[in-house]
């Protein structure tokens, strides 16, 4: 990631020693919706470096679990609690490994995003298609009640999505955090208590 180096968050995220600036976007999240219990275990979509893994391995102590997934290298952690699982979320093993290793799941995060092309209608579709594979997999790791954050960028699809996420969760939020940068198209979504599924 590229951090500008008098970014407020990106020094606040150095001196607490988190791995992102990242972080601060979930403790926001956290802060507004109370998304986290102790003792959870969390799914972490496209965790690297691993800020959001650090916040929620907080959130969920030591008895809870945080599964951080990346098809990036992520370094490894002191945290006991945070599992690495380095995979694409399209691999198509990646629930079926998850559910016979994990059991279901109470919390899906996905700050999931792609390497920026410049090419505005061509990063929001990548990133829909990221966040749609990562509702998919809610609907088939997360327990009845749980809940899902996810990252879109504005455009024309996210109304589309939004009305998905609706239709799986008993209500949902927009969320941008102040500490999402104001100039970045980036929004979050959180579903809360995924229905009962078919
Ligand atoms: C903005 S970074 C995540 C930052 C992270 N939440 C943190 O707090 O440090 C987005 C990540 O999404 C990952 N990603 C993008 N596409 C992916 C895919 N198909 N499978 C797994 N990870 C993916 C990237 O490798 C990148 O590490």
């Amino acid at each position: 990631m590229n951090f500008v180096s008098d970014d407020y968050y990106y020094l606040k995220a150095k001196h607490k020693g988190y791995r992102s600036r990242a972080s601060y976007k979930l403790l926001e999240i956290e802060q507004k919706f109370k998304i986290f219990q102790k003792n959870q275990i969390v799914l972490d979509l496209g965790a690297s470096p691993g800020g959001w893994s650090q916040v929620a391995s907080s959130e969920v102590g030591k008895n809870g679990k945080v599964l951080a997934i990346d098809k990036a290298y992520i370094s490894p952690f002191k945290e006991e609690n945070i599992e690495i699982i380095n995979r694409d979320i399209f691999d198509e093993e990646l629930k079926n490994f998850i559910e016979e290793n994990y059991g279901k799941i109470d919390l899906l995060l996905s700050d999931c995003s792609p390497n920026i092309s410049g090419d505005y209608s061509r990063d929001h579709f990548t990133q829909i298609n990221l966040a749609n594979r990562a509702l998919d997999l809610s609907q088939f790791l997360l327990k009845e009640g749980g809940c899902f954050v996810c990252k879109l960028f504005h455009g024309k699809e996210l109304q589309h999505f939004t009305n998905k996420t609706k239709e799986s969760f008993e209500t949902f939020k927009l969320f941008k955090p102040k500490s999402s940068r104001k100039k970045s198209a980036e929004i979050y979504i959180i579903g809360f208590k995924l229905k009962k599924q078919n």
